[in-house]
């Protein structure tokens, strides 16, 4: 592996000159964006995206996002309908990912043979000078080990799959911290597979309509929704702030992260105690949180859960995941 660092409103042309010419090898490049850090392959090359799966550990049957540097190149791609269109036009760049039927260009390895793909165009400089430099989207999923919590930082990256990536670009910290949403506008209906950065209410305000809710079974088309997710290696209970008679037991000392101050009995002492002052930085915390209590060795983690409105029903969505529920 080699690992570059570089300014993020000022990627070093030679740092994405060298992770391209990786990419074309049909290598793989770790990356930030606004979101998490990816971990991409050149979108157009089947087995270079089948390295992928492989370095992540990562169920065959899960599709891949491509990452694209303007919103046209998804043409090429899928077919894209008018609701797509204006969607784009809104939110990309950014953290939404739309799901569209597919074109038989699309390799199988990144839909995981499902008729439709998924698009976002990120807003991160990096991402868009690899993107722009390849002229092909790069297929990358978060560059997590499947299953744990997503990075958020380079030194995350490496820690999970450094072994299997060529090049990791350390551009900082990512400013959402959680992944994008996405919303399958393949059909009649619009739907949000995965709540994340771009809220539901902002959406529906766009859109001047209510989304409707997916059936499990619509729900199940996600392969992503069905696994365990962003876990960290040790339990994580969830605290609700209105339940003032919440008991927690755990075998050890706990950490605790949430908005308000801790008021639950617990059997243990705490060890750890973030207090993030908003729901925003609560969720560009939460996977680096997991991951540094999981180092200093908790014995449980107890999250608040936040309020269900913006990035909080994302933020909510990942804590129950977390959390086995
Ligand atoms: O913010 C993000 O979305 C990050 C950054 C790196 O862009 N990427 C990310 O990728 O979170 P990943 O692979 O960890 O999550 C993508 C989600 C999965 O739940 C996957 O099942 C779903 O999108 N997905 C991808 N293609 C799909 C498709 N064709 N139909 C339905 N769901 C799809
Ligand atoms: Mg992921």
């Amino acid at each position: 592996m080699r690992y570059f660092l570089t300014d993020k409103w000022n990627p070093d042309k030679n740092i994405i000159r060298e992770a391209v010419d990786v990419l074309r090898a049909g290598g793989l490049v770790a990356f930030p964006t606004e979101t998490v850090y990816g971990l991409g392959a050149n979108g157009c090359d089947d087995k270079a995206v089948r390295k992928i799966f492989e370095a992540k550990g990562r169920p065959a049957d899960n599709p891949l996002i491509l990452h694209i540097s303007n919103p046209a190149e998804a043409e090429d791609f899928a077919h894209v309908n008018s609701r797509a269109r204006s969607l784009m036009d809104r939110f990309f760049p950014g953290a939404l990912t739309l799901v569209l039927p597919a074109k038989p260009i699309v390799p199988c390895s990144v839909t995981a043979n499902l008729k439709t793909v998924a698009f976002r165009m990120p807003y991160h400089p990096i991402p868009l000078a690899l993107i722009e430099s390849l002229g092909c989207p790069i297929a990358a999923p978060s560059a997590n080990r499947s299953g744990r919590p997503s990075p958020t930082d380079a030194q995350a990256v490496i820690q999970d799959a450094g072994a299997n990536i060529d090049i990791v670009i350390d551009g900082g910290i990512c400013d959402i911290g959680i992944e994008s949403t996405v919303i399958d506008v393949s059909g009649k209906n619009a739907f949000i597979l995965r709540p994340g950065g771009v809220s539901r209410e902002l959406i529906e305000e766009f859109l001047g309509e209510k989304l409707v809710t997916p059936a499990s079974e619509m729900m199940k088309a996600s392969p992503g929704t069905r696994y365990k997710h962003y876990a960290p290696r040790v339990p994580v209970l969830l605290w609700e702030k209105m339940n003032d008679k919440q008991t927690f037991s755990c075998n050890g000392s706990y950490g605790y992260m949430g908005l308000s101050q801790p008021d639950f009995y617990c059997n243990s002492p705490c060890m750890e105690k973030i207090i993030f002052n908003s729901v925003e930085n609560y969720a560009r915390g939460i996977f680096a949180c997991f991951r540094s209590m999981e180092k200093i060795g908790v014995s449980c983690i107890i999250a608040e859960t936040p309020n269900e409105h913006g990035i909080g029903r994302a933020l909510k969505d990942r804590l129950l995941r977390a959390a086995g529920l």
